[in-house]
């Protein structure tokens, strides 16, 4: 083969769907003799002279827009030459020369003066002392707080973070406030270079669910479509551009929540931004790189534009261009306009409801068309009805246009038009639309034969599809991917400072190839040694010998490489040389979890905030494997030792795919052996060799178990307990959960947490997977105390030898089991 001597690498080309941006340019003019980063009240700001944050990121000071020669106060990145404002102070009242000044004023006011003296701009503060400074912080925010950095008692008088311009950065909270309806916190620009207030504001309606908008004046411009606990269910590809990046926080005792954002990679600089003409744009912009680039912006096509097709209309984008259609049962409202692209006017119902026309007196005879992968309509109202009764609400009120059960939201139902629908592809939610029976009646007298058949032949064509993909399933059940673990260079790699680098690139060799889709692929030499720029990388050698074909396994890898999570190893590239095949990850200066919670000295340095950062971590990464990745990932060896920390101690999820990568051929031979780690396994995939998710679910619970009471499941020693499942079972059932927790931060952990984490890992751990939850449920639960839980049943199988293992469903009481036929009954013992 050609290449027989070098490696073929593909470094994920990570910012493939950045568009490359450049906008306004700013002109400043920097003196060199700047402050540090405070302002006290006896010292005057003059235009020329600037704070700069500790770190040097930030500055404060007076500047001019690009092709204006006013003066503004403001704030900004300090190397950053193009779009770098992030906040401005007189956005309306400019200084026309360079005599403006800035000063605390006697009541702890920060105060803008121009050349006469005269106040243009105050913070507005009232604290009526004079012993408080500004300062510049490095994340870009300018606190007024008490003097010698003495915090003042509990809370912060006044920060810009709290008073944005346009600009949100990393670190600041945006308010939801439920009892005040709607917060318009950012209003752009008047033009690109000019700062007056312009037209669009940005901020979050709270109504129902929170969801961001974007408004123009006081009309909507653009929705995000309401959050869902995990992400704004009208952006559908919200996991890939944001990377689970927003939450939102529990309510406060002011009755607000905040949002707040943390981007993927911290050493890169971040912001969103609501433009002079009407955008939300991402960007961010790595140090190396001179420009920003816009990770993502909305609205992004015409449909994404706010009730773009009029009431009861719904938005398709095909090929780029919007198609308007009215729902089932409705027609257009001026049918002349409408064929002349003029949508605006929306649709109207064909037929009266059977509800309104008998005058709310009968009201079943109304059906519900359902529509899917929609961004649900806007002005919803929320009740508390359960799933099974969000629909019966609904009809018994004649008021109900529509409904929609959302996990994480709850019953939603609308009493109005229905406003701003936009169907995707893939993504979004399920409406439920209350038409008369004969819309649906209509429907199935329609079908003639030939339809018939054609439902009749790809149904079979399903059918077949399903079993083929099931037989997969079962081959792909029994690979034994443990193997990658017991590859004595993967065993060496992994142990001491996490994993060893290797590979020298050459950027010359990369040459002309055949292979199919590898004109951008670099080729590496086989030497060790670093990457070309120097960057550390992590190399785990996988199988020596594959028969797996090299384009089935570049397929693999591709797809295991697009992943990126923050809480998930970066897998930079591959590498084939001959018949090793290795991948590179980013390389991980920490070692994994467990030598930090298991070891008596390492674990004191991981209190009960670290701890709990790291669970949720997991969590989310093990989310984005099952829901968010392209494909459905499981990772069938989840515990702590493939649980990187990095440098700040976030958790990064290692080893994910690798059942995937192994090939179903090459793995026959060891069929027979289950994979995973003892302890860790699920009952039904250590005696059945059957997995799913709710596997992974149940190895985080026993994961979570760990975490909190620093003991391995793996070697567990009580004298009447035989392992930590049951041993956390016993003491949470006496009520006596404290007793679990690790003893290097007992003391002073918070214990309502502590427990409701114990609590959530033993809903994970049940022996039925049915009654498991899933990883959005758990996400959610980690993050929002409100949540009620259910009760656990009692984990048996992890400890018994002997018992029948019966997957029941959770929903039906235990009696019905034994008379459902529909239940699969395993007897087996397992050996121990
Ligand atoms: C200012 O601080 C000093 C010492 O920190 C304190 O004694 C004094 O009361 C403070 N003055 C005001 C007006 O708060
Ligand atoms: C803002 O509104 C004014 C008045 O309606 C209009 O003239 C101007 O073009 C608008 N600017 C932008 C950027 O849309
Ligand atoms: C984060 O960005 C920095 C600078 O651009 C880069 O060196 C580093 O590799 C990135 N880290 C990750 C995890 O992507
Ligand atoms: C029907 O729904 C409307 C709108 O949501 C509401 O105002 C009204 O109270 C409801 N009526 C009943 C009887 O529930």
């Amino acid at each position: 083969m050609k290449m027989s001597n070098l490696c073929l690498c593909k470094i994920i080309p990570s910012c493939c769907f950045f568009i490359k941006f450049v906008s306004l340019t700013l002109f400043f003019v920097l003196y060199c003799h700047a402050t540090n980063n405070t302002l006290t009240p006896d010292e005057v700001l003059k235009d020329g002279q600037t704070l700069i944050s500790d770190g040097g990121s930030f500055k404060f000071g007076f500047f001019s827009p690009s092709n204006s020669s006013l003066r503004y106060v403001g704030i900004w990145y300090s190397n950053i030459s193009v779009d770098s404002v992030v906040w401005v102070a007189n956005r309306n009242a400019p200084i026309s020369n360079k005599n403006g000044s800035v000063r605390l004023g006697i009541n702890g006011n920060l105060l803008v003066y121009d050349e006469n003296e005269t106040v243009i701009w105050s913070s507005n503060t009232l604290i009526n002392s004079n012993n408080y400074t500004a300062v510049l912080h490095d994340s870009g925010n300018l606190e007024i707080r008490g003097i010698n950095n003495v915090p003042v008692p509990s809370f912060t008088c006044w920060q810009s973070f709290d008073h944005p311009t346009d600009t949100y950065l990393p670190g600041m909270r945006v308010a939801v406030k439920p009892n005040s309806g709607e917060n318009q916190i950012f209003t752009s620009w008047k033009t690109v270079n000019d700062p007056s207030t312009g037209n669009f504001s940005m901020g979050v309606d709270p109504k129902a669910a929170p969801q961001f908008v974007i408004w123009e004046g006081s009309n909507r411009r653009w929705r995000s479509g309401y959050w869902n606990g995990l992400s704004f269910s009208g952006v559908p590809n919200m996991a890939s551009f944001y990377y689970y990046g927003f939450k939102l926080s529990n309510v406060d005792s002011n009755g607000n929540m905040y949002f707040t954002y943390s981007p993927l990679n911290r050493s890169n600089k971040f912001k969103f931004r609501v433009t002079w003409d009407g955008y939300e744009k991402s960007y961010t912009k790595g140090n190396d790189s001179k420009e920003w680039s816009i990770l993502q912006y909305e609205p992004g096509n015409d449909c994404d534009v706010f009730n773009t097709c009029g009431a009861n209309g719904y938005c398709k984008n095909a090929n780029k261009d919007l198609v308007c259609n009215c729902f089932k049962g409705f027609e257009p409202k001026f049918p002349d306009k409408w064929g002349n692209g003029s949508y605006s006017g929306g649709c109207v119902r064909m037929n009266q409801l059977e509800c309104q026309i008998r005058n709310n007196t009968v009201a079943d005879k109304d059906k519900f068309l359902e529509v899917d992968n929609v961004k649900l309509p806007d002005f919803a109202d929320l009740s508390n009805a359960a799933e099974k009764d969000c629909q019966k609400e609904c009809l018994q009120n004649c008021s109900c246009m529509a409904y929609a059960y959302v996990s994480g939201i709850g019953c939603m139902s609308w009493s109005d038009e229905l406003i701003d629908v936009e169907q995707f592809t893939e993504g979004g939610n399920k409406l439920h639309i209350r038409v008369p029976s004969s819309v649906l009646a209509s429907n199935k007298g329609k079908l003639s034969t030939p339809k018939i058949a054609a439902v009749v032949v790809s149904g079979v064509i399903i059918f077949c599809l399903v079993l083929l993909c099931l037989w997969n399933f079962r081959e792909k059940v029994k690979v034994p991917s443990t193997k990658i673990g017991n590859d004595p260079l993967a065993v060496r790699l992994r142990q001491g400072n996490g994993y060893s680098t290797d590979l020298s690139g050459s950027q010359e060799i990369v040459g002309e190839n055949n292979l199919t889709n590898a004109k951008d692929l670099p080729l590496f030499n086989y030497n060790l040694g670093t990457l070309p720029g120097g960057q550390e990388i992590a190399v785990k050698k996988l199988s020596r010998k594959s028969t797996q074909g090299m384009e089935e396994f570049m397929n693999e890898i591709m797809l295991i490489a697009k992943l990126q999570h923050r809480n998930l190893v970066r897998i930079l590239g591959c590498c084939i040389h001959g018949e090793e095949k290795m991948l590179l990850y980013e390389y991980m200066p920490n070692k994994s979890l467990d030598s930090f919670i298991f070891d008596p000295i390492a674990k004191q340095q991981l209190d009960w905030k670290k701890r709990f950062t790291i669970i949720e971590g997991i969590a989310r990464g093990l989310l984005y494997l099952h829901r968010d990745a392209r494909c459905t990932i499981i990772h069938r060896d989840l515990k702590a030792s493939n649980i990187l920390l990095d440098q700040e101690m976030n958790p990064k999820i290692s080893d994910f795919g690798m059942a995937r990568i192994f090939g179903v051929d090459q793995d026959q031979a060891n069929t027979n052996r289950v994979v995973g780690t003892y302890g860790y396994m699920s009952p039904e995939y250590a005696m059945e060799g059957f997995f799913s998710e709710r596997s992974d679910v149940y190895s985080f619970g026993v994961l979570l178990l760990e975490i909190i009471t620093g003991q391995r499941t793996t070697r567990f020693r009580f004298s009447e307990h035989l392992n930590l499942v049951e041993y956390a079972w016993s003491l949470w059932s006496e009520g006596r959960t404290m007793d679990l927790v690790d003893t290097s931060f007992g003391s002073s952990c918070p214990s309502n947490k502590v427990i409701r984490c114990v609590h959530i890992a033993l809903l994970c751990v049940q022996d039925s997977a049915l009654c498991r939850p899933t990883m959005a449920q758990v996400v959610l639960w980690l993050e929002t105390d409100s949540l009620t839980l259910s009760n656990p049943k009692e984990p048996t199988l992890a400890y018994s030898s002997t018992r029948r293992f019966v997957d029941i469903d959770c929903k039906r009481d235990v009696q019905d089991i034994d008379s459902s036929s529909n239940h699969v009954t395993v007897t087996m013992l397992v050996g121990r």
